[in-house]
């Protein structure tokens, strides 16, 4: 049986890189090459900062791709980018990349949507069944996706501001945490307790939707109150106050979700799907629901890579989703 090899591209963020992916669901490579040290220091990604590093990383990135997973272009059957959402520069290195390699070995070039890998980074582990839910949570997502079948994805709720990841990135700064904050926080509010009673902001709303900034803002006020009045707060309490807030909002709206949608599995993934307090809660959550199985994204496939756009990419290939050389980076890019 013929091995369908796709090379895949991922620059949205601060992350360059390139995987090879064998049937959809095996990976051969997956080369990372982070940025986050030379953002660190201006707290956050800084657009063009982005952009230098890719073009720096990319060529590198795709010889040891190809040399990890001992294949050459000639055994390629596709080449599959994130075109969007993202940083527009950023994901121009990529799309160029990308089409570059395909026009010069004449191979079919798959566009992907960011989100969409961080959903099917779920099948590098076990195959996905529809209809299927999807949390996905990062620093740029808060969204709830349905999907009833196979490259359908219906965004049945999503964050009306900030994003939980850049809500964690935020108050971690505040702590004097460095970008990004979310592990760190993750990790300090196990030493917690949940003292503050933060907002949890449209908790009890009948829809899907998310806001966090209200939550960041109770947490920075409570901050800089005690610092004028020159008392200290327990830093470990803040994190587990404000980290149950978060978690609990985004479990009663997926739970909410899976009432109205039935499904066969509730996929989670972007870097926040990382936390440990919001998998603990989710695994009670889910054993009121003994019709769907729970997918978490392993760690080390939660935060941005492209071993998952080659995961989307195949199956967008079983589709014959593919684009030419106009292909353009889309930041905005919806489902
Ligand atoms: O998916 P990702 O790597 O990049 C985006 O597409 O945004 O997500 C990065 C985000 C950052 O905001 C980071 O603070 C957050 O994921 N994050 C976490 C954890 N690990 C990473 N947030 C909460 N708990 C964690 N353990
Ligand atoms: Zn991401």
């Amino acid at each position: 049986l013929a091995r369908n090899l796709i090379l895949s591209f991922e620059t949205s963020c601060d992350e360059t890189s390139v995987a090879v992916i064998e049937n959809g669901d095996t990976i051969l490579s997956n080369i990372v090459a982070t940025q986050i040290k030379s953002h660190q220091r201006f707290g956050g990604v800084v657009p063009e900062v982005a952009s230098r590093h890719h073009i720096e990383q990319i060529t590198g990135c795709i010889e040891d791709a190809l040399a990890r997973a001992n294949v050459t272009y000639d055994d390629l059957s596709a080449v599959a980018v994130t075109y969007g959402p993202g940083l527009v520069g950023a994901l121009l290195i990529g799309v160029t990349a990308a089409k570059a390699v395909a026009w010069a070995h004449q191979l079919p070039l798959i566009p992907v949507n960011h989100l969409a890998g961080h959903i099917y980074a779920a099948r590098l582990v076990e195959p996905i069944e529809f209809p299927a839910m999807a949390l996905v949570v990062s620093g740029g997502h808060t969204e709830l996706v349905y999907m009833p079948v196979e490259n359908r994805f219906e965004i049945i709720g999503e964050t009306r501001d900030d994003a939980a990841g850049e809500a964690y990135d935020k108050i971690g700064r505040v702590l004097g945490i460095n970008y990004p904050a979310g592990k760190q926080v993750d990790e300090m509010a196990h030493q917690g307790r949940d003292t503050f009673h933060f907002p949890r902001a449209m908790d009890q709303d009948a829809n899907f939707d998310f806001s966090f900034s209200g939550l960041k803002s109770a947490f920075i006020n409570t901050v800089h109150h005690a610092d004028q009045i020159h008392e200290t707060l327990n830093k470990n309490d803040l994190a587990a106050s404000f980290q149950q807030a978060v978690v609990d909002v985004l479990a009663d709206k997926t739970v909410r979700a899976l009432h109205e949608y039935p499904v066969k599995q509730l996929i989670v993934g972007g870097g926040v799907a990382a936390n440990k307090g919001l998998r603990e809660r989710l695994g009670k959550e889910l054993q009121a629901f003994p019709q769907t199985t729970l997918e978490l994204v392993p760690l080390s496939l939660c935060g941005d890579n492209a071993a998952m756009i080659g995961a989307a990419g195949e199956m967008l290939y079983r589709h014959q989703v593919f684009t030419d050389a106009t292909l353009n980076a889309d930041p905005g890019l919806e489902f």
